[in-house]
């Protein structure tokens, strides 16, 4: 055997008694490989099962998917982040239907040219579902990569990521492409995990030229990253002025951040302001209304891919002016039992959540 073949043997044995079992691995149907790895790009595999299941039940194949409305789809989709992903899957849906009669074509320029679909999607889906040999990387696979290899480049540059592409193509077993690729990821996920890789336990030990030399906890390489931003973001729950039970939701712009998902309204505070007159002039500026600012609700940190927050939720009343769509696409008053009818970003889950705890269920 080559060292070629031996690496693909170890990995795939390795696999053979390891791979833990998903829907998307008992059936890999192209659509079901497509969705799966849609998710699974910014999301933990544990948490992706429940809402893909939830996600194929209500939208079993891609014509189901494309007839419905984003709106439904950010609803199945609310929760996970990301959700540009969802958009996008959605979008490539319709175009699957209009141009190949709702099923995915097994040829990569066609599969490439969808929305949402780079080399990473494209490979998971010619290798899992049609099993040819296209190679795939995600972060995972580009650790195990860098190690095996003991590559001092730069992990972030564009040639090493080039590199590390064509070292998959090569390595991918022709015969069991899926199962590879797989293998190769899910290692990376178990075993050569970024601090403390098992190496006592990998089947790829007697190949890594990092593991021999002892440089696995320096790999991959990667040059300082800045810190991400933080920002404090207010957002009120604004009570209705004679409606008691009523308070104010809006949905953000189709494009952009959280796309077309529903919120609190607010933003972020500037220098020079307090978070009270932060949230009113947010308000005014998004909605042309006025409100008295009231209690706080508990605060909510959140991370997002490249930045991070610090939500000040307050309760606020209404106190002039008919809302209007200045920097929203739309408005609702509501009450809490009509909320499960919106897609919410996961920090406004959580407002929702303490509200709902809270009693009584109006402006306090
Ligand atoms: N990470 C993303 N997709 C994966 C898959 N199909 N198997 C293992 N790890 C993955
Ligand atoms: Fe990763 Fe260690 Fe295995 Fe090398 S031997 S691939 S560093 S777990």
């Amino acid at each position: 055997m080559t060292r070629v073949e031996s690496i693909r043997k170890a990995l795939l044995d390795w696999f053979a008694g390891r791979a833990r079992s998903f829907p998307w691995r008992e059936h890999p149907s192209p659509y079901y490989v497509w969705v799966s790895e849609m998710m699974l790009q910014q999301t933990q595999m544990a948490t992706v099962l429940p809402y893909f299941q939830r996600f194929v039940a209500r939208f079993p194949d891609v014509d189901s998917l494309a007839e419905a409305s984003v709106d439904e789809v950010l609803k199945m989709w609310e929760g996970m982040g990301y959700y540009r992903r969802a958009h996008l899957l959605h979008r490539a849906a319709q175009v699957v239907v209009e141009q190949y009669g709702g099923e995915l074509p097994a040829d990569e320029e066609a599969l490439l040219a969808l929305p949402g679909v780079g080399p990473y999607t494209a490979g998971a889906i010619l290798s899992i579902a049609f099993g040819k040999p296209a190679p795939i990387l995600d972060g995972n696979a580009k650790r195990v990569l860098s190690r095996l290899d003991d590559v001092t480049a730069d992990i972030d540059r564009a040639a090493t990521v080039r590199q590390l592409w064509a070292r998959a193509a090569e390595l991918v077993d022709p015969n069991r492409p899926g199962d590879f690729n797989q293998a190769l990821m899910e290692l990376g996920s178990l075993v050569c995990l970024p601090r403390r890789p098992r190496c006592a336990s990998c089947p790829l030990q007697a190949h890594c030229l990092a593991y021999a030399r002892g440089t696995q906890s320096q790999r991959p390489v990667r040059r300082s990253r800045k810190k991400t931003p933080h920002y404090d973001v207010v957002a009120g729950v604004v009570w209705h002025a004679t409606e008691p039970e009523r308070f104010l939701i809006t949905q953000r712009p189709s494009d952009g951040m959280l796309a077309g998902l529903w919120e609190f309204p607010g933003g972020k505070k500037q220098d020079g302001e307090n978070l009270e007159q932060a949230l009113a002039r947010e308000l005014r500026e998004e909605l042309g209304i006025a409100v008295e600012v009231g209690e706080p609700l508990p605060i909510i940190k959140h991370a997002y891919s490249h930045f991070r927050i610090t939500l000040h939720p307050f309760h606020a009343r209404h106190v002039a002016g008919e809302p209007q769509c200045l920097q929203v696409a739309a408005w609702r008053w509501v009450s809490l039992d009509e909320l499960h009818e919106f897609a919410f970003a996961r920090t406004d889950q959580r407002v929702i959540a303490f509200l709902r705890a809270a009693a009584p269920r109006r402006y306090p």
